[in-house]
């Protein structure tokens, strides 16, 4: 039978405030729960048993698949406290059920991958290997700890983020998914934090274990921040990103209960929620618009997140912006990238502007 865990217990503080209510692998991408296309894929590659590393926000998993009745076994490992990466590996270990031998397909809950998981676990059983890690290029390796392998794949060391082009030896990275002998993860210590980053895998390396890498070109991208979360929700909608659960590729996925005006746009393989309402002369473009919003006449919304039962006013404009849930901007606000509108926020017409106020000053001086 094979095993996987799926580590989906981190805080997800850089997606905030997504993430106040709704762990980050229970958001809502190309009109299904991220965890959803996960367990999707993992069912595809023969997966039959997983095992949820929760701890943030933990009862909500349980919630989320509570009628899932497919041929699939989940369990849950609920740590009280987050026991970091390894140490929530660990504790996962003890509901696998298979052989001491058998390779486990271990996963962060927040990485969207083409990777084929078949030919990894086969690439695993082939050498032999204690640990094999899915590695994937960057074009700037400077933000990424580094994972040089030899020609025959076999990792050689885990290197910190590069401080200078020199410290560049590799353009390798740690894309996030593995395969441990099931044996392996018995060396993890427990009850403590650790990470399987910064501690596990050097230390296999320092023992001589037969760790290797397993590089690919395939699409690859970590959803942890706003951005990288709109563009991977974009990309499996128009199909440069593939799930089993995207049955067709597309400019937009809008959901059969919302209400588009005819004279609207919707572009870039954005997503719009059910009973979402969109009027007139919107441009909704690479953006994910959730349940229940409203956008007025003339908005428009670009590279963005409106988490659900949020309203957006006439003629405003978002670029790079998260608008938490239960949220108001009124109409004509214009908003800076990178902004952040806590749950349930207000802001008034014409409040927040990059280009100039659009009226005189209202104030009597
Ligand atoms: P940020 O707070 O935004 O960095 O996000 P995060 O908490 O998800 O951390 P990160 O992206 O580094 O985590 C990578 C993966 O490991 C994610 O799938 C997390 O859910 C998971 N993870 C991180 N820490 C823990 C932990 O202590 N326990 C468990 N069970 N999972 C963890």
């Amino acid at each position: 039978m094979q095993e996987a865990i799926i580590l989906v217990g981190g805080k997800g503080t850089r997606l905030r405030p997504l993430t106040n209510h709704t762990p980050k692998p229970l958001l809502n991408v190309a009109g299904s729960s991220f965890i959803r296309h996960q367990i999707a894929k993992l069912m595809d590659a023969g997966v039959e048993h997983v095992v949820f590393a929760t701890s943030y926000l933990a009862s909500l998993f349980e919630e989320e698949f509570k009628d899932f009745s497919q041929e699939l076994k989940i369990s849950y490992a609920v740590e009280t406290v987050p026991l970091g990466t390894g140490g929530a590996i660990r504790n996962a270990a003890r509901l696998l059920r298979g052989p001491v031998d058998a390779p486990v397909l271990i996963l962060n809950g927040d990485i969207l991958s083409g990777l084929d998981l078949r030919d990894v676990l086969e690439r695993h059983t082939a050498r032999e290997a204690d640990v094999t890690l899915h590695l994937t290029r960057v074009s700037d390796p400077r933000a990424f700890g580094l994972v040089p392998t030899d020609e025959s794949g076999r990792v050689l060391s885990f290197l910190e983020k590069p401080k200078t082009q020199e410290e560049c030896v590799t353009d390798q990275i740690n894309a996030g998914c593995y395969v441990f002998r099931r044996s392996v993860l018995d060396s993890i210590p427990t009850g403590r934090e650790v990470s399987v980053e910064q501690e596990t895998f050097p230390g296999l390396v320092a023992e001589g274990r037969r760790v290797y890498g397993h590089t690919t070109d395939d699409y690859w991208r970590d959803l942890g921040t706003p951005l990288a979360f709109v563009h991977g929700s974009a990309d499996l909608v128009t199909g440069r990103a593939t799930s089993p659960l995207v049955a067709r590729s597309g400019e937009a996925l809008i959901h059969p209960t919302a209400a588009v005006d005819p004279t609207a746009r919707v572009t870039g393989g954005s997503t719009i929620g059910p009973h979402a309402v969109i009027g007139p002369r919107v441009i909704v473009d690479r953006s994910i618009i959730g349940g229940n919003v409203r956008v007025a006449e003339g908005a428009q919304i670009h590279e963005s997140v409106v988490d659900h039962d949020s309203s957006i006013g006439s003629e405003s404009f978002l670029r790079e912006a998260v608008v938490g849930c239960h949220a108001h901007v009124g109409a004509q606000n214009e908003l800076p990238a990178q902004l952040r509108l806590s749950c349930g926020i207000r802001i008034p017409a014409q409040g927040v502007r990059v280009s100039g106020t659009a009226v005189a000053c209202p104030t009597v001086h």
